[in-house]
């Protein structure tokens, strides 16, 4: 089964009157269960694409199709509805809402899809990332990748069949980044979903099935990885 298909995706945008070619004729299928990475210089349009396939923003020319779905045909109410029962989104940025504990923050999604059994959820999920017992903390009170691991919780709280990560660990010293997109993988593995990670780390981009590498806007190269090759 196909999850995500991109099909001839461009945009562009105009900044001091002159329109810049962000993204150009993407054209990519990501089947169920791919753990794909996205690599490519700064500004090459990694979180754009993202962002697209999230359904934040509208592109310019094109299409995305999440789970036969095209998203352009949604409205702003069935978008809102897909990002949370289709979606798990991890920030570079942790993204946490400073005034909720490490428990509400997980809970968020999971009050949103009206599912039952939030508290116990939350804490198993907590748990799943070694959180068990910082669940009453704020934001403020935890480091950087605990709070990261926060947001995997949070990303994956309704066990979305498509896990979007942005840099995950660009915040994060080298071995605490990698302890965070080792959860990431997991969890993905554990759950069957689709993961996209866009990563600057030629480590992290070799456990993936496959790497894209964007250059300008444009797809430079995608190749297929042998497993544990
Ligand atoms: N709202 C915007 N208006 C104008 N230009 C933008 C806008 N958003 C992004 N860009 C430009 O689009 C290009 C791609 O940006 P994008 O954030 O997708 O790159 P990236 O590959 O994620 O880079 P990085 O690795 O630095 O995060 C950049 O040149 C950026 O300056
Ligand atoms: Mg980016």
């Amino acid at each position: 089964m196909t999850m995500i298909e991109i099909v001839n995706l461009s945009m562009r945008l105009t900044g001091g009157g002159e329109e810049v070619s962000i993204l150009d004729d993407i054209t990519l299928t990501i089947p169920a269960k791919q753990f794909v990475a996205i690599v490519g210089p700064s500004g090459s349009g990694k979180s754009t694409l993202l962002g697209l396939i999230a359904g934040l923003d509208a592109p310019s020319a094109g299409a995305i199709i999440l789970d036969g779905l095209e998203l352009g045909s949604l409205s702003e109410d069935e978008l809102a509805r897909m990002r949370l029962h289709t979606l798990g989104y991890v920030f570079q940025s942790f993204h946490l809402i400073p005034t909720l504990t490490a428990l509400e923050n997980v809970a968020v999604p999971l009050e949103l899809a009206e599912s039952p059994d939030v508290r116990s959820k939350a804490e198993a999920l907590l748990h799943a990332v070694g959180l068990g017992e910082r669940a009453r903390h704020y934001p403020i009170q935890l480091s950087g990748g605990e709070q990261q691991r926060v947001a995997v919780a949070r990303a994956f709280a309704n066990r979305p069949p498509v896990l979007l990560a942005d840099e995950p660990t660009g915040n994060l010293d080298t071995v605490t980044g990698r302890q965070v997109v080792e959860l990431i993988i997991r969890l993905n593995r554990d759950h069957g979903s689709t993961l996209v990670l866009v990563t600057h780390d030629p480590i992290l981009a070799s456990h993936a099935d496959r790497v894209v590498t964007l250059m300008d806007g444009r797809i430079a190269s995608d190749e297929l990885r042998m497993p544990d090759s």
